[in-house]
């Protein structure tokens, strides 16, 4: 792997520039009005895993953005990775708070990054960490080094929901045939604290709307007399937590799968500073469900949360109305074993039986993911466990993640194969938040990293 370590070093200011340049296509699939950028952004990827050398590179159509498909088949008897990552970007709003634009990348040092961090939406969720399989892939490619076969598919749609990727794998079970996926969207722990993600959350999210009066009225002719429906929703959506913090929709902990003590306690060995947590987030206390630490709160424990809520009279000045709808876009993230679609519809059921006779209540469900659990035990996790330790020089820490990724489940149902998450971002780098970041130290690493994995990976499997 020697040859591979010195071709990243030689040409780590094109890698970086390299992705400034694929950060400057806003390909923000939420919003219809950016699918120009969108598709350039595919097309670009397509380019970029020609020029190192792929073969087979496929800009797969589906009812939505493309799938960037590509292969390197050194030899049928020889294990295969199948990498996944995504090229679309949240939307980059609120634009106001970003201290440089989002879609024009500079680097900049903070604390956390005193060598520097690229800041541009996409840096880190996920073009930045797609990218360094990209360049990873270029350097065992053009060095001879690679020891496996390969397949790299990229996504335009993770941000909202992947709906056609589930589409496009089943249609495609024999040309994504593969012996593990490895996937680079999520995170660490620290610069000096690596970790491999065993977990990811489902997702259940509704949009939900009550209607009061056929029309908004004045407020003094009708205050008092006939539902507010904002007065409505905030009650119903306040009386879904109790006094524990616990959700309280009926059924909705029937299937959470309880971790054991020993479980907990291991859980418990990852460094975790509630001061600093608060600090960066300018807070003065914590809070969750009882009976839980913060860390088990943000991933192996369910939650609800009102993601927006709106209606009324928001504009300058004092309007005096009783508005005639409320509405709200409430997310719950799930753990195993729950079923997304068996929530939504105790959610939608529950929902409905709290609403009282002076209001409609409509809830319309959104895309929802399965959660999922990786093995500790597999060759795979030892293969990446391996490459952490000899690019970190500590053997990484398993930790179960809050974020979903919603087609990991999928791939696992209709391919049969599991994922390993060796990601190699911070919590504190605003993913979907303004002023999105990504640390050169951890692309670099990422990139230096990957290329031990395929080679821990091959040899394992021999
Ligand atoms: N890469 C994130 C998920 C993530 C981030 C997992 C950090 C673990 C650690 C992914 O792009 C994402 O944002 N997923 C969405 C779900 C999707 C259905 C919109 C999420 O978690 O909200
Ligand atoms: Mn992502
Ligand atoms: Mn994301």
């Amino acid at each position: 792997m020697n040859a591979t370590q010195n071709f990243i070093q030689e040409n780590k200011d094109r890698f970086l520039s390299e992705l400034v340049d694929l950060l400057k296509i806003p390909s923000v699939s939420a919003d219809a009005s950016y699918a120009e950028h969108v598709h350039k952004t595919a097309e670009s990827v397509a380019n970029h895993l020609t020029i190192i050398g792929l073969d087979n590179v496929e800009i797969c159509k589906t009812a939505g953005y493309s799938v960037v498909y590509a292969e390197k088949i050194i030899d049928a008897t020889l294990p295969t990775v199948l990498v996944y990552g995504h090229y679309d970007v949240q939307p980059a709003d609120p634009i106001d708070l970003w201290t440089s634009p989002p879609f024009e990348p500079v680097i900049k040092t903070t604390a956390v990054h005193p060598e520097g961090a690229i800041f541009a939406r996409g840096a880190c969720d996920d073009k930045g960490q797609m990218f360094m399989h990209v360049k990873a892939m270029e350097a065992m490619l053009k060095t001879g080094e690679l020891p496996c076969n390969v397949k790299f598919m990229i996504e335009g749609e993770e941000e909202i929901g992947s709906t056609n990727l589930a589409i496009f794998v089943e249609n495609n079970v024999e040309k994504l045939k593969a012996d593990i996926i490895l996937i680079s969207d999520t995170g660490m722990i620290a610069n000096d604290v690596p970790a491999i993600t065993t977990g990811l959350r489902g997702l259940s999210y509704v949009e939900v709307e009550v209607t009061g009066p056929n029309r908004d009225l004045h407020s003094g002719l009708y205050g008092g007399c006939v539902a507010n429906p904002i007065n409505i929703l905030t009650k119903m959506i306040a009386s879904m937590h109790d006094e524990n913090n616990r959700i309280a929709i009926p059924g909705f902990y029937d299937k959470v799968v309880d971790l054991t003590d020993e479980e907990r306690a291991e859980m418990a060995k990852a460094p975790f500073s509630l001061e600093k947590y608060c600090e960066a987030l300018n807070l003065a206390d914590i809070s969750g469900e009882k009976g839980y630490s913060t860390m088990e709160r943000g991933s192996i424990r369910p939650t609800l949360d009102v993601n927006g809520i709106w209606g009324g009279y928001t504009g300058e000045g004092a309007k005096t109305v009783i508005p005639s709808k409320a509405f709200a876009k409430i997310s719950m993230r799930l753990v195993p074993d729950q079923d997304p679609h068996e929530i939504t519809q105790l959610f939608t059921d529950h929902f409905n039986a709290i609403a009282p006779g002076s209001v409609r209540v409509k809830v319309v469900p959104h895309h929802g993911g399965e959660p999922v659990v990786t093995p500790t035990n597999s060759i795979a996790y030892q293969a990446a466990s391996m490459a952490y330790e000899t690019t970190f020089n500590k053997k990484p820490i398993p930790v179960r993640s809050g974020g979903s990724i919603p087609i990991v489940a999928m791939f696992e149902k209709i391919l049969g194969l599991k994922t390993i998450l060796m990601g190699f971002g911070l919590d504190s780098d605003a993913i979907h938040s303004p002023n999105e970041h990504y640390g050169l130290f951890n692309f670099y690493k990422g990139i230096e990293t990957i290329p031990h994995f395929y080679k821990n990976f091959a040899d394992l499997s021999k």
